[in-house]
């Protein structure tokens, strides 16, 4: 059964592979025969390939036609109201693992949580009290609570899991020692020419731009929240665009409260989080 769906992917990758490299960023016969034979195994063999060659070749992500990605250790559900998870976020949680190791770090937030990828992953892979999922869209806030059922059993029974639909942390009175964020970070005007077609076409804008002119306001703003809802000493964590993060550095080092600001590169040298703690 396998060894055919195996065949019936290459055969239809092998024919359309000029069209699904333009349509598709990144997909290769390498990926798309692992994500569906994963998914494959995941629904027993309910899947029906032709249609999902169909909608391939129609332009629409992988992701959102097996309605599952895969991220840092398990399968998350996806949908159109947030962002599909990006395997450079995998890098904040190893990021965030090391500190919440080193730092006996307990409560948690995830802003802008999206799929609740960053805050659940952590909170099965950590040992926490507490992570709170917040996010500006409903949409998502309910996806992250189908992604929490999904992985109840895999989820310690000691650690509590909250969600809060709000703008950042507005309305949120807890405090916290770690504060992760993954927010939307590209700004709309200077940017989006480098944004692939399929992004614009199917992933919200909300979840991706920002206005350029309100870009370091709603920094600001939401780093003032964040020093308000971080213990002292607490740490922030948060990924962003590499063209963006020295300015967003500076802004937060303009604030009084941040310490041991920091940016950090991937692994192919680009700089991709800013690190930094409240003051003790
Ligand atoms: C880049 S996506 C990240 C989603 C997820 N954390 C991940 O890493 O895949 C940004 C998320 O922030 C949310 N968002 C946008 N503006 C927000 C705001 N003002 N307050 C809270 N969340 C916001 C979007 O709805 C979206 O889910």
């Amino acid at each position: 059964m396998i060894s055919l769906l195996v065949d019936q992917i290459k055969k239809f990758y092998l024919s359309h592979e000029s069209l699904l490299q333009s349509l598709h960023p990144g997909l290769n016969l390498h990926t798309l025969t692992r994500e569906i034979e994963w998914f494959d195994t995941l629904q027993s063999s309910k899947l029906n390939p032709k249609e999902i060659f169909d909608e391939l070749l129609s332009g629409k992500p992988l992701a959102f036609i097996l309605g599952h990605q895969f991220f840092y250790d398990s399968f998350f559900k996806v949908n159109d109201s947030t962002l599909i998870p990006r395997l450079e976020t995998e890098l904040i949680i190893e990021r965030a693992l090391e500190l919440i190791k080193k730092n006996n770090l307990k409560e948690i937030a995830d802003i802008g949580c999206g799929s609740g990828i960053i805050g659940l992953t952590l909170a099965k892979n950590a040992d926490l009290n507490s992570v709170m999922l917040t996010d500006i869209s409903k949409g998502a806030i309910e996806l992250s609570k189908e992604n929490a059922y999904l992985h109840q059993y895999q989820l310690p029974k000691t650690v509590k899991i909250d969600f809060h639909l709000g703008d950042r942390l507005d309305g949120i009175t807890k405090q916290f020692d770690f504060i992760v964020s993954n927010p939307p970070y590209i700004k709309k005007q200077a940017d989006q020419a480098l944004v692939h077609p399929q992004v614009l076409s199917y992933e919200p804008s909300s979840a991706l731009f920002l206005e350029d002119a309100e870009y370091n306001q709603w920094f600001k703003l939401f780093f003032e929240q964040v020093l308000k809802h971080l213990t002292p000493g607490g740490y922030f964590l948060m990924e962003g665009h590499e063209a963006h993060l020295d300015e967003l550095a500076a802004l937060m080092g303009s604030l009084t409260g941040f310490s041991d600001i920091n940016i950090i590169n991937d692994l192919t040298g680009r700089a991709r989080f800013i690190e930094s703690r409240k003051n003790g």
